[in-house]
């Protein structure tokens, strides 16, 4: 079954190692059939969350920047993809802006109106320890939870340094690929 699938990327970094990862999960998913939209929040004129928490009563964000383009790609898709390098062991501000703007979907009048049943996790960093992931792991998984939402698959690629590291590492480059191939039937090594 082919999917509506919306890429979310975070990183300011020409040739990131997180958007080469991304670019492959891309070229797997649309290899099998699916529709790939991306939403760069690095690129993106879009505040944070302001909290006022106005969505829970009106049923939407009442922020009229690039969170609304955000809002319909969340409403368009079916599979939506994270993706970040790893900063201080959490998720680098833009995607944790993205994230903090999920927060209609928290409550009833919005939640109808997320099309995303199901979320990936792609983020690379340089640490070598996979462990050093748990905090944004922790993060994603929350989000999950408040959103209703599936996890589709997690893959955290690990000693990714200076831009464009991530060439060198066939096996990510496969894995991403594949990560894309295999939307709705992902699963780990
Ligand atoms: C502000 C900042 C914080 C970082 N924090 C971490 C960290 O906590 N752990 C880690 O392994 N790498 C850390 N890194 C390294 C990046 O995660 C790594 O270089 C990653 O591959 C960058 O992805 P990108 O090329 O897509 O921007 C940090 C880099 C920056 C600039």
């Amino acid at each position: 079954m082919a999917h509506k699938i919306v890429v979310i990327t975070g990183s300011f970094r020409k040739n990131g190692n997180s958007l080469i990862l991304a670019n492959a999960f891309i070229k797997g998913a649309e290899q099998a059939g699916n529709e790939v939209r991306v939403f760069d929040a690095a690129k993106a004129n879009m505040d944070g969350c302001h909290g006022d928490a106005s969505c829970h009563k009106n049923g939407y964000c009442g922020l009229k920047d690039d969170g609304v383009q955000l809002h319909e790609l969340l409403a368009w898709a079916d599979t939506m993809v994270l993706v970040s390098p790893l900063y201080f062991q959490g998720f680098a501000s833009p995607v944790k802006k993205v994230i903090d703007r999920f927060y209609p979907y928290a409550a009833a009048p919005a939640r109808a109106k997320l099309g995303v049943k199901t979320a990936m996790l792609i983020a690379t960093g340089a640490t070598r320890e996979e462990s050093d992931f748990r905090a944004m792991e922790q993060v994603f998984d929350h989000a999950l939870k408040i959103l209703k939402i599936e996890d589709g698959g997690k893959f955290f690629a690990t000693g990714l340094k200076a831009p464009g590291e991530a060439f060198n590492h066939d096996s990510y480059i496969r894995k991403a690929v594949r990560m894309g191939m295999q939307v709705g039937a992902y699963t780990e090594d």
